[in-house]
C-alpha cells in the first residue's frame, strides 16, 4: 500500500449489534441495541433513551466541568455527581476553619449553596450525522494533510452554523478514525452552585488503598444545582438567576438492588484505544507504563515521606497524591489484565487475520496489502517521539516549579512583544499572581526539590539518545550526573520558589522586567523543555500519527468485513454514550469470587482496622450503622453500599448515573475494579466490572448520615 487511502470504496461501513456488553454506543444510534437490550431487561424504547424531536433521557445528563458527567435529580435543576469530580470545589470553599473535605458540607437551604467560579455544565442538545457533509469536501488522491486541513475547514463551517450565533457550542467529531463524523451541540451553564458534599471519610471512603478494587464501601458523590436566568437559559452567575429546569431528571429508585438486573450506564466516556495493533499494545505494556509506573513509585515515595511527617503538608498534597496514585494505579492493572488476555499476541492474530483476508480478496488486495507492515514501520518512527512525550509529562511535568515557572512563558512573550498594551500586561500579571497565590497554597518546596533531583535522574536515564532536550544533556554535562547539586542551586537562585520573591517580583513589574524572568534557572530549565518538546517532538510525532489515523482509518472500516459476528463500536473520545449490562460480580482470581454488592458492615469491618487512616469514620456514622439505624432505605436489615456491574465505562464516565430497567436512577457510577482496567484496550466480560455507589445509601447519607430530608423533598423517588 504506497499512497494513502482515504476512504476503503468497498466496503461500506454500517454497524452491526449482535453480542453487547462491551460497547459505548450513541445514544442517536441505540435504536441499533435495541432488541439485546430489550432481552436483557429493558422496558425502554430507543426513544425513551434519545428524542431528536422531543424529551427524552438524554435531556438530564450533563458533562460536568471537563472530565466527568452528572445527572439532574430534581426538576429545581438539582444536579448529582461524584465526590472525587467536585473535589477541587469543596477544596477551593474549604479552610482550617471550615473544612468542608475532612467535614463536609450541606447548604440548609438555597441561599446557603456556593457559587463556583469557572465551573460548567455542558448539556448536550443535539447529534447529527455529517459524515456526507464532510465527504463532500475530500477528493481522492489528497495527502493526509490535505485530507486533515479540509476535515478541519467543512467541520468549523458546520460547527459556526450550528452555534447559532453564540447560543449553542459546536463540535464536529471524527469516529472511527475518520470514517464518520458526527456534530455535537451543546449549551454550557455558568451558574452552578454546590449543595452538599458528604464528608472524605465518606465520599473518598478508602482512599488510594481502596481506589480501582472491590470490595468498595464509598458514598462517592455530592451534589450542585444548575441555575439560569429568568429564560432558563445560561448565565454568568449573579444572585438573581433561578434554578434551571431541566427538560428531564431521573426518579431515584429505593428499590432493592437484585444480581442480573439490567443496568445503563449514560455518561461521556473520555478515551479509549479498542483498536490499536500488536506494535501499539506491546509498546504500552513493555515502555510506556513501565516507564510511568516506575517515575510514579518515586514520587508517591517522596509525597509520602514528607506527609507522614507534617499535617500540612499532609493537606496540601492530598489532591496531587490521589491524582499521581490514580493512573499509577490503572496502569498497573492495565497491564495485569493485558497480559492475562495475552493481549499482543490476541492483536497479531488479528492482524493475520486481516493479511488473510486481504489476499482473498484479490479486488482489494492491491489496495491493502502491507497495511500491517506499514502500521509497524509508521510506529517504529512514532514510538521513540511517544515515549519521549510521555517521559517529559512524567518527569518534567511532575516537578512542580518547572511547571510552575514554565506559566511565565505568556508574561514573557508579552513583555517582549511591543505592540502589547498597558492593559494586557496589568492583565497577565494579575493573573500571575493570582496563579502564584493558588500554587504557593499547596506547595512545600522541600518536597519538590527531592522530586525535583530524583525525576531529572529518570528524565536523563530513560531519555533514547537523540531524544534529549539539551538543556538536559547540557546540565548533566555541566553537572556530572549530580542532580542534587543542580537542584540546590535552582532552589536557592529561582524567585520562584518561594511565593514572597515571587510576589516581589511581580509586585511592581515592568515591560524590561522580562529579563530576569527568562534568566531564572527555573524558567530556562522550564522553557528548555518546552520548546524541545513542542518543535522537536510534538511536531513529528503528530505527523506520524496522521498517518497512523489514516491506516486505522482503512483498518477499522474493514473489521467489520472481517469478523461478521462481532461488534464495533467507535472508541470513545469525550462524547455521550450509553453502555449496558447487569449487576452481577466475577471471579478475578484463582478461588476468589467478588459478589455484586457491599453492605454497610462492610464498612464497621474497615473501620475496625484502626491502623488504616483512609478507613477511619466519623463517630456519627460509626454510630448510625453500629445501631443499624437504616431507615427505609435497606432490605432484609442491609444498607446496600456499593455494586458491581458489567457496564463497560472508563475515565470521564464518573459521575455517570446508573439506571435501572425503567430508567429510575439506581446509582451514580465511580470506578472500575483492578481487573477491568485493561478494558480501555480490550474487554473481557467474565471480568470487566464498573462500581457504583447505591442510590440507596445515597438516599441514606442525605437524610440519616446529614439530616439533609429537605433535600429529598424535591426528588422523585420510586419505591
Ligand atoms: N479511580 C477513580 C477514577 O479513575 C477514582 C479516583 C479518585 N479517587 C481516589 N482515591 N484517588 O477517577
Ligand atoms: N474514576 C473514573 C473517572 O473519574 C472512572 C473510573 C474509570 O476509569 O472507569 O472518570
Amino acid at each position: 500500500m504506497k499512497k494513502l487511502i482515504l476512504f476503503l470504496s468497498v466496503i461500506l461501513i454500517t454497524l452491526p449489534t449482535l453480542r453487547a456488553v462491551e460497547g459505548m454506543w450513541l445514544p442517536s444510534l441505540i435504536h441499533k441495541n435495541m432488541e439485546e437490550m430489550q432481552a436483557m431487561g429493558l422496558e425502554l424504547s430507543a426513544l425513551d433513551l434519545y428524542n431528536p424531536d422531543g424529551v427524552s433521557f438524554k435531556d438530564a445528563i450533563v458533562r460536568f466541568g471537563r472530565g466527568c458527567t452528572g445527572a439532574f435529580i430534581s426538576e429545581h435543576g438539582l444536579l448529582i455527581t461524584n465526590h472525587h469530580c467536585g473535589y477541587g470545589q469543596i477544596q477551593r470553599h474549604s479552610t482550617v476553619e471550615n473544612d468542608y473535605l475532612t467535614h463536609g458540607f450541606w447548604a440548609t437551604n438555597k441561599d446557603e449553596e456556593l457559587p463556583n467560579e469557572g465551573l460548567t455544565i455542558t448539556i448536550l442538545v443535539r447529534m447529527e450525522d455529517v459524515t456526507d457533509q464532510i465527504r463532500a469536501g475530500l477528493t481522492p488522491g489528497m495527502t493526509e494533510k490535505e485530507f486533515g486541513a479540509a476535515v478541519d475547514s467543512i467541520s468549523r463551517k458546520i460547527e459556526r452554523a450550528a452555534a447559532e450565533n453564540g447560543r449553542y457550542s459546536a463540535q464536529v467529531n471524527p469516529f472511527y478514525f475518520g470514517n464518520e463524523y458526527y456534530l455535537f451541540v451543546y449549551q454550557i451553564f455558568r451558574d452552578v452552585r454546590m449543595v452538599g458534599a458528604p464528608p472524605s471519610s465518606i465520599g473518598k471512603y478508602g482512599g488510594d488503598i481502596d481506589n480501582w478494587m472491590w470490595p468498595r464501601h464509598s458514598g462517592d458523590f455530592m451534589l450542585f444545582r444548575v441555575y439560569a436566568d429568568e429564560n432558563n437559559e445560561p448565565a454568568d452567575y449573579s444572585p438573581d438567576n433561578v434554578p434551571y429546569r431541566p427538560a428531564k431528571h431521573f426518579s431515584i429508585s429505593n428499590r432493592k438492588l437484585n444480581e442480573h438486573d439490567f443496568t445503563m450506564v449514560y455518561g461521556f466516556p473520555g478515551r479509549t484505544n479498542r483498536y490499536l495493533t500488536s506494535h501499539a499494545v506491546d509498546f504500552i505494556m513493555n515502555k510506556e507504563n513501565p516507564m510511568g509506573i516506575e517515575v510514579r513509585t518515586d514520587i508517591l515515595r517522596i509525597y509520602e515521606h514528607f506527609m507522614a511527617q507534617s499535617d500540612t503538608v499532609r493537606i496540601q498534597y492530598a489532591g496531587k497524591h490521589a491524582g499521581i496514585s490514580n493512573a499509577w494505579k490503572r496502569w498497573m492493572g492495565e497491564n495485569r489484565g493485558l497480559a492475562q488476555l495475552d493481549a499482543v499476541n490476541v492483536k497479531k492474530q488479528q492482524e493475520e487475520k486481516f493479511e488473510q483476508w486481504v489476499n482473498n480478496n484479490p479486488e482489494i488486495a492491491a489496495e491493502l496489502s502491507g497495511l500491517i507492515n506499514e502500521f509497524e514501520e509508521t510506529y517504529r518512527l512514532y514510538h521513540p517521539y511517544r515515549f519521549a512525550f510521555r517521559l517529559y509529562f512524567e518527569t518534567g511535568r511532575n516537578i512542580e516549579l518547572v511547571r510552575f515557572a514554565g506559566q511565565f512563558n505568556r508574561l514573557v512573550n508579552l513583555s517582549m512583544n511591543s505592540e502589547t498594551d498597558e492593559e494586557t500586561l496589568r492583565g497577565e500579571v494579575l493573573r500571575m499572581q493570582d496563579a502564584a497565590e493558588r500554587f504557593f497554597r499547596d506547595y512545600h518546596a522541600p518536597v519538590d526539590r527531592e522530586i525535583m533531583t530524583t525525576l531529572l535522574e529518570h528524565y536523563t536515564q530513560r531519555s533514547q539518545q537523540g531524544y534529549m532536550p539539551p538543556v538536559l544533556e547540557e546540565i548533566n554535562k555541566r553537572h556530572k550526573g549530580n542532580f542534587d547539586d543542580f537542584t540546590h542551586r535552582v532552589f536557592r537562585r529561582s524567585m520562584f520558589a518561594s511565593k514572597e520573591s515571587t510576589l516581589a517580583f511581580l509586585e511592581n513589574y515592568r515591560a524590561r522586567d522580562h529579563r530576569k524572568i527568562t534568566r531564572d534557572p527555573a524558567y530556562s530549565l522550564a522553557s528548555g523543555l518546552i520548546d524541545f518538546v513542542t518543535s522537536d517532538i510534538q511536531v513529528p510525532m503528530q505527523m506520524a500519527q496522521n498517518t497512523l489515523d489514516s491506516l486505522y482509518r482503512v483498518y477499522t472500516a474493514s473489521l467489520k468485513e472481517i469478523y461478521p459476528d462481532s461488534l464495533f463500536f467507535p472508541d470513545a473520545n469525550g462524547t455521550l454514550r450509553i453502555t449496558y449490562g447487569r449487576v452481577e460480580g466475577s471471579y478475578p482470581r484463582d478461588a476468589i469470587q467478588f459478589l455484586p454488592y457491599t453492605t454497610a458492615d462492610g464498612i464497621l469491618e474497615k473501620a475496625a482496622q484502626r491502623e488504616i487512616e483512609d478507613y477511619r469514620i466519623s463517630e456519627r456514622l460509626h454510630y448510625l450503622l453500629d445501631n443499624r439505624v437504616y431507615g427505609d432505605y435497606a432490605s432484609e436489615d442491609e444498607l446496600v453500599v456499593n455494586f458491581v456491574a458489567s457496564n463497560h465505562t472508563t475515565g470521564g464516565n464518573s459521575g455517570s448515573p446508573v439506571l435501572d430497567s425503567q430508567g429510575n436512577f439506581i446509582g451514580i457510577n465511580f470506578d472500575r475494579s483492578w481487573e477491568s482496567t485493561m478494558s480501555d484496550i480490550m474487554f473481557d466480560p467474565e471480568q470487566c466490572r464498573n462500581i457504583s455507589v447505591n442510590s440507596r445509601y445515597i438516599l441514606w447519607v442525605i437524610d440519616k448520615y446529614a439530616g439533609m430530608g429537605y433535600l429529598l423533598d424535591e426528588m422523585k423517588i420510586v419505591n
